[in-house]
């Protein structure tokens, strides 16, 4: 049994993680339901490295696998998110239909940096430095036959273009004021 590592955590964030825990543990796909609905609950949608050595102590598996789970899926975030998430596919299909450019202009107009300065323009997850704005990148949707596809705040979009995607900043811009 691993021993508990001291951690920052509060103490209603420990009872909030014990409980979910153990209405989960034992139970198919237990790990991933752990951490969604820690995420979920984090006020930044983000699993902080103290959050994960909690469970992987509170779990007992050690904390490279829970860091490489937390990792591997694009559904968990290791950074705070910011309050809108936009997301971009850049799939072979959304690819071939023009998603890179999507993503530039994307970029542009919420002032992001480039590509270049992030370490290339195909993997990327930014945020807004008044952290209104995250914007991410996937692998695929699996809705490719509405490709280019967008992922605004959980709400998939299909065949967007440079327009339709400035609008729906826009509407989120406003929203927020
Ligand atoms: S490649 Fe974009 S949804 Fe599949």
């Amino acid at each position: 049994m691993q021993t508990l590592a001291p951690v920052s955590l509060s103490t209603e964030e420990q009872v909030f993680i014990d409980k979910v825990i153990a209405t989960r543990q034992g139970r198919p796909g237990a790990l991933l339901g752990i951490l969604e609905a820690t995420q979920e609950r984090n006020r930044y949608k983000y699993l902080p490295l103290e959050t994960l050595r909690y469970i992987a102590a509170k779990v007992d598996v050690p904390l490279a696998r829970i860091y490489s789970v937390a990792t591997f899926y694009a559904l968990f975030n290791l950074q705070p998110q910011g309050e809108n998430t936009i997301c971009i596919c850049r799939g072979t299909a959304c690819h071939t239909r023009g998603s890179r450019k999507l993503l530039e202009s994307l970029r542009l107009d919420l002032g992001l940096e480039t590509g270049a300065e992030l370490g290339g323009a195909d993997k990327l997850s930014a945020t807004t430095p008044d952290g209104k704005f995250t914007v991410r990148t996937v692998a695929c949707f699996g809705q490719c036959a509405l490709a280019p596809v967008a992922e605004v705040n959980h709400r998939i979009c299909g065949h967007v273009n440079e327009r339709t995607l400035e609008r729906e900043v826009q509407a989120l811009v406003r929203e927020h004021r």
